[in-house]
């Protein structure tokens, strides 16, 4: 049995940053995201039946242990669900950057939910293919769906936690946003986001009241996109990001994600707002920064941020779709 799916990173408006629970990925807080239409990943899934051990590629490559081992983790979870022990073929490529912040843990896990359940024979609807997504990256649990989507904390733990914590789409009509994406660092972050989280929740005295202000972020956050006001939308994410980095820079010893040119970027967006331009920049684990804006303001955002020092590439993303299966095998992708 062999199939391929593909997914698209999210990038949360409100963070999730910290777990309640590491087995299960639950989260200490809500979040709220934007699945892009770029840096797609693609994934195929092979169960051959005769596979001694899963086979991991990642661009055409053996994955490194650190990658194959999370993949078969993940495959446990599926096998142990379907009741089949057989291994995998696994070949994912991703089109954008690793580990860089650009979310390429939650389109390669939701390409992977997707494709692996498949081909084990499990029937699950969204709700349970963001379910199960989550358990690899809890982040992917949001990149099951296309557009918006909230990540809701659920209650309890356990079997409780695992039902009620799962992602779903949140309607925007009113809004036409673009996010537009600055790249001053493609390498591989130092320290993982996993790690960051877990450090942060267990040393920094900031958490708890970013936690706690981040539940309000959330409520507010679903009030500004029902009312499709963009500027609110924009306002709260970015003192949402900021905190969760004030949050690390907490953490015992610090994380710092931020790079020279992430901070030549925010200054650019707070200048481009005081020329009038409505546009808000959010971080996550890694030093590239993404704008958010009215697509109709995204190549004015792009321009400005295009000559600034250390801006390797700028791409201008649009709300893009929840994660599906297709009929491209992985390997035949180009790889970039
Ligand atoms: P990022 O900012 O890119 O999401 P993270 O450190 O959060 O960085 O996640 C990177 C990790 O995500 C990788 O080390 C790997 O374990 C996992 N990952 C990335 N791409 C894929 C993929 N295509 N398939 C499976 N796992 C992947
Ligand atoms: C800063 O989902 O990569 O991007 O669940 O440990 O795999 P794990 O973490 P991950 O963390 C994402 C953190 C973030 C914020 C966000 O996407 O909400």
């Amino acid at each position: 049995m062999t199939v391929t799916a593909t997914a698209h990173p999210n990038i949360a408006l409100v963070k999730y940053w910290g777990k309640r629970d590491e087995a299960q990925h639950l989260p200490v807080t809500s979040s709220l995201s934007l699945t892009l239409d770029i840096f797609p990943t693609t994934t195929t899934v092979t169960v051959p039946g005769d596979l001694a051990f899963d086979v991991v590629t990642l661009g055409g490559e053996p994955a490194p242990d650190a990658v194959a081992g999370k993949v078969t983790a993940f495959l446990d979870l599926v096998r142990e669900r379907a009741g089949d022990r057989r291994r995998a073929l696994v070949e994912t490529v991703n089109s954008g950057p690793m580990g860089a912040g650009l979310a390429s843990s939650a389109a390669g896990f939701a390409a992977l939910a997707v494709a692996s359940a498949s081909a084990y024979g499990l029937k699950l609807d969204r709700r349970g293919l963001s379910r199960l997504a989550r358990r690899g990256s809890g982040s992917a649990a949001r990149s099951i769906f296309g557009g918006f989507a909230v990540w809701r904390r659920g209650e309890g733990l356990g079997t409780a936690g695992d039902l009620s914590s799962h992602a779903e789409p949140v309607s925007a009509p009113a809004l036409d946003p673009a996010l537009v994406v600055a790249v001053v660092d493609t390498r591989e972050k130092a320290v993982s986001s996993r790690e960051a989280m877990r450090r942060t929740v267990e040393t920094s005295p900031f958490y708890r009241p970013w936690a706690e202000s981040s539940e309000r972020d959330f409520h507010d956050m679903l009030a500004a996109i029902d009312g499709g006001d963009l500027a609110a939308v924009g306002e709260i994410a970015e003192r949402n990001a900021l905190g969760m980095h004030a949050t690390m820079l907490g953490a015992r010893p610090p994380v710092r994600y931020f790079a020279p040119g992430s901070m030549r970027v925010l200054d650019r967006v707070t200048r481009l707002r005081a020329d009038g331009v409505a546009a808000y920049a959010t971080m996550d684990a890694g030093p590239n920064v993404k704008v958010l804006c009215a697509r109709g303001d995204g190549a004015t955002v792009a321009e400005a941020l295009h000559g600034l020092a250390d801006v390797m590439a700028v791409h201008v993303a649009a709300p893009g779709p929840g994660a599906m299966r297709t009929g491209v095998p992985a390997h035949t992708r180009p790889v970039s």
